[in-house]
């Protein structure tokens, strides 16, 4: 399949089984932001709490935090997004579109919208973050950010949380939120956009033993990845080179996927030294120092940072559990997607609407929904259609209730990627279910 194709298929078939809708659509669309619909916003939702369940609830040394979007403004001065979160710009002179100068559209000097030749002049930096004004006055005074990066929420709030949580070094905060940033050139559906989901954690430990705790990370984060089901030979990781390098860190590799439209990063491991704290400390006269309780020793932690983007994350999944295959000779779309992470854990049809099977599989429909199970009733079309809607919303089971059912009980699972049916009694669907999602 053309790898346009493929992006093509999934974006519509995120649109119509309610995965992703472009934002503000009836309007024409907002550039490049979207929104998740009914599916979309439970495999989302799937997602964090997979991580979540990784990073904060399964371990003693790392503490959960929600920060706010809007911080002070002197956050960024510190951080050193103001002066170095930028993207090099050009314009067009003759059609005035704007572009990121280091892409190689751009850089043999033609301008890819109108085709003009040497169209750009010398690129100016552009800064990529969002701002706005707090308050009713509109000026300098009253001007802050909308943050680009979750990160500088977990810095500031170090010394809280090492306090409250009673948690020595090394020890990571973690959250996950919304970041936002004015990309020059976002694209490819949901890779790159202008508000966006980070879950991120920061790790901080003795200086010296970072580069230890970088690589105790590096695995581990890979094999969090391999648990989301992925084919192992579409991940990879990459190093920064010296010259890509963020102004924060001293190494950094990136986890990478193979999309349809190349190689691209979807997770970042970076150690960013004790640059971010000690810049605090600079900037607001804060002591941001950890004093270890019984050497009385004191120093600014260095940080092991993960920072995974829960977006780039979804497209990752979808991409690779979309399949087209032929089954007896028709054609289907199936998201083989992990079961842990489906939003829909199982589909229960009547095979007809009489002889009491739409009661009784509303029933079954109910108890699993009653159970946490997500589960969908659909009485309509042929037994076929409901399955192939069902296959391609990447939903793991299906339950037929049929005349055998009034007879003993028993209704038909039917597994979405072998396609075998086993029959159980229908009392033990719940149970049958529950045991494949530990
Ligand atoms: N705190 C470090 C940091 O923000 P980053 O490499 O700039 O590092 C981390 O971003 C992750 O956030 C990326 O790997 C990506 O998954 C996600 N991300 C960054 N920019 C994005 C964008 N414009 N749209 C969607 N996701 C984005």
């Amino acid at each position: 399949m053309a790898e346009n194709d493929l992006m093509d298929k999934l974006v519509s078939l995120c649109k119509r089984r309610g995965y992703i809708f472009q934002s503000s659509e009836i309007y024409g669309g907002t550039g490049s932001v979207w929104d998740y619909g009914p599916l979309g916003v439970e495999l989302k939702n799937n997602i964090k709490a997979f991580w979540w369940q990784a990073m904060v609830l399964e371990r003693d040394d790392i503490e959960g935090l929600d920060a706010a979007i809007l911080m002070h403004p002197r956050v960024w001065e510190a951080s050193g997004h103001v002066e170095g979160f930028t993207d090099p710009l050009v314009e067009c002179r003759q059609c005035h579109r704007r572009f990121r100068a280091d892409v190689p559209e751009v850089e043999g000097g033609q301008c890819p919208t109108c085709g003009t030749r040497d169209a750009f002049g010398e690129p100016r930096l552009f800064n990529l973050m969002f701002r706005t004004f707090m308050g009713p006055v509109e000026n300098a005074a009253s001007q802050v950010y909308l943050r680009p990066e979750t990160a500088q929420g977990i810095y500031v709030n170090f010394l809280n949380v090492q306090g409250a949580a009673r948690q020595k070094v090394p020890f990571g905060i973690a959250q996950i939120g919304k970041a936002f940033r004015n990309e020059i050139t976002p694209g490819n559906f949901i890779f790159r956009t202008r508000e966006f989901e980070q879950a991120e954690m920061q790790y901080f430990v003795e200086p010296g033993s970072d580069d230890e705790w970088f690589e105790y990370w590096k695995e581990a984060r890979w094999k969090w990845q391999l648990s989301l089901g992925l084919r192992e030979e579409r991940l990879r990781f990459q190093q920064h080179a010296p010259d890509e390098l963020a102004h924060y860190a001293k190494v950094a590799f990136d986890i990478e996927y193979e999309f349809p439209f190349g190689w691209k990063e979807f997770e970042g491991i970076h150690n960013r030294t004790d640059f971010d704290l000690a810049r605090h400390q600079q900037y607001s006269g804060k002591r941001m120092e950890y004093i270890d309780a019984p050497t009385n020793k004191r120093f600014i932690p260095f940080v092991v940072e993960t920072s995974l983007g829960i977006d780039r994350t979804l497209l990752v999944v979808l991409t690779d559990a979309y399949h087209e295959e032929v089954v007896e000779g028709e054609e289907r779309v199936v998201l083989r997607l992990a079961p842990t992470l489906a939003p829909l854990k199982v589909a229960v049809f009547p095979l007809v609407k009489k002889d009491g099977l739409p009661e009784m599989a509303e029933k079954l429909h109910k108890e699993l929904r009653a159970a946490a199970v997500p589960s969908f009733y659909d009485a309509a079309g042929s037994i076929g259609r409901r399955y192939r809607r069902q296959d391609e919303a990447g939903t793991p089971w299906c339950v037929t209730v049929d005349g055998q059912s009034n007879e003993d009980g028993t209704v038909t699972i039917r597994d979405r990627d072998s396609l075998e049916q086993i029959r159980v009694p229908a009392e033990g669907v719940l149970g049958w279910i529950r045991e494949r999602l530990r």
